[in-house]
């Protein structure tokens, strides 16, 4: 990705234009984030397939090469070579830059016995605590100073495996303890873990490795400690929440699309959702068709939940489809206190919605016509792209750093599929 001057950057769309044709799906970003940080307990070389391309992949190469990694990219694949490792320090702008790199935390004491860094940013969906992180890690034998923002931490010896529950199922906690017990004295049994499809690749990744992690993907983790892993050569999986973005663009248009390298089996509570908006799916081994009606219908009661349940990251474009549907849609955010946040820029377009506390009511109008906007955030910005797809006239987004963090080449994805949309 080349430099951009993100503050004067606009996307442009013009619609209301169908969506027609076939996007291919990239690697999920939320699981090349959490893989990067585990290519820290390797000895030797780890190739990642699939990675794409983000400001948020960038921001972790940035990390990794801080701590004295050398990390090449070739095209979509990464190499990391870890031998190297002498930092223990991630500097403050890094950690501002993504929550995710308090992911690193796990995999810097696991390998060094010692890391310093401050509290993560991307505080945008309202308060993120990292407590149960630093709970889990305490419990494995790691000390911890919090001081003016900052975190110093340190293990005598190594860390030591444990039974710990998570009061929540948090999915970076759920990594973050995964990355430090992999190669812990003893057995760690985490209970309530997080069963989202980037854990399970996760895990994956860390057995290929000779990592010895069992039971991910369900609620109960056994990970037996190993003395050292190995590199490997993985394939990221593909991004659920990208998948789910572009199927409520061609929804919202009217349109029919060709998702390949889509699993549907990550997404089995997110494509009942568009069948009951009156949707026609179909599904083949990887791929994913989508055919919208001429006018989609409400959904009912969308709550969001920790996987298997509907994410909560597909709340934000899913609700965009949702305003030009016939009736009335309700949303309840579970997950995150300030999550609507696009809400207020989708009533610009014109849409009809009242947010009170966790729930949004969403009654959908006949047309919506194109303005100004700014993404307030990562999924909230392709949301408003959901929606300006589908409003008359011309739709205006600004705030494209956000986007530029979680989708690869929207617009051009978009308009290999029909969409008017450009970026100046
Ligand atoms: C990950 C995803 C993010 C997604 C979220 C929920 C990545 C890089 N990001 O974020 O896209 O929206 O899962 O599916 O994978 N919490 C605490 N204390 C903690 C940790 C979390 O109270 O120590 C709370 C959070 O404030 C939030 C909830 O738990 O309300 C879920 O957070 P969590 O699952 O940890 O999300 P992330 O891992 O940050």
């Amino acid at each position: 990705m080349g430099e951009r001057v993100l503050s004067v950057e606009k996307l442009k769309m013009e619609g209301p234009g169908k969506l027609s044709g076939e996007i291919t799906v990239q690697g999920a970003k939320n699981s090349t984030l959490p893989l990067l940080a585990a290519t820290l307990l390797c000895s030797s070389e780890a190739v990642l397939h699939n990675c794409p391309m983000l400001s948020d992949v960038d921001t972790a190469m940035r990390i990794l090469r801080t701590l004295g990694c050398r990390v090449r990219r070739e095209g979509h694949t990464l190499v990391v070579d870890p031998t190297q490792l002498t930092g223990d320090e991630i500097p403050e702008n890094l950690m501002r830059e993504m929550r995710s790199s308090i992911v690193f935390l796990g995999a810097i004491v696991s390998r060094l016995g010692k890391a310093r860094l401050s509290f993560p940013g991307g505080c945008e969906l309202g308060p993120r605590p990292i407590d149960l992180h630093l709970a889990a890690l305490r419990k494995m034998g790691l000390h911890i100073q919090e001081d003016h923002g900052c975190l110093e931490c340190y293990v005598p010896g190594r860390l030591t495996g444990c039974s710990l529950s998570l009061s929540f199922p948090s999915v970076g906690a759920t990594e973050n303890i995964m990355l430090a017990a992999v190669c812990a004295r003893g057995t760690t049994v985490l209970s309530n873990a997080a069963r989202e499809p980037e854990i399970s690749d996760l895990a994956e990744f860390l057995n290929a490795c000779g990592g010895k992690v069992s039971g991910a993907g369900g609620s109960v983790i056994v990970i037996e400690g190993v003395e050292s892993l190995s590199g490997c050569e993985h394939t990221v999986i593909p991004d659920r929440i990208v998948a789910a973005t572009y199927l409520a663009a061609a929804a919202s248009t009217g349109g029919q699309l060709l998702l390949r390298g889509a699993r549907s089996d990550h997404l089995q509570l997110v494509l009942p959702v568009f069948e009951e908006a009156g949707c026609a799916l179909k599904i083949d081994k990887d791929t994913l068709h989508i055919q919208a009606p001429q006018r989609l219908r409400a959904v009912k009661n969308i709550r969001t939940m920790p996987y298997p349940g509907f994410p909560t990251d597909a709340q934000a474009p899913v609700l965009a489809m949702t305003c030009l549907a016939e009736g009335t849609s309700v949303f309840v955010e579970n997950i995150f206190e300030s999550r609507y946040k696009h809400t207020g820029e989708l009533l610009r377009l014109g849409a009809n919605i009242k947010v009170e506390g966790r729930v949004a009511v969403v009654e959908g109008v006949s047309r919506l016509s194109g303005a100004p906007v700014q993404a307030p955030d990562l999924r909230g910005g392709a949301a408003l792209v959901v929606a300006g797809l589908a409003a008359e006239g011309i739709t205006e987004l600004t705030g494209l750093h956000h986007l530029d963090r979680g989708y690869e080449d929207l617009e051009a994805s978009l308009r290999g599929a029909g969409a008017c949309i450009w970026r100046e």
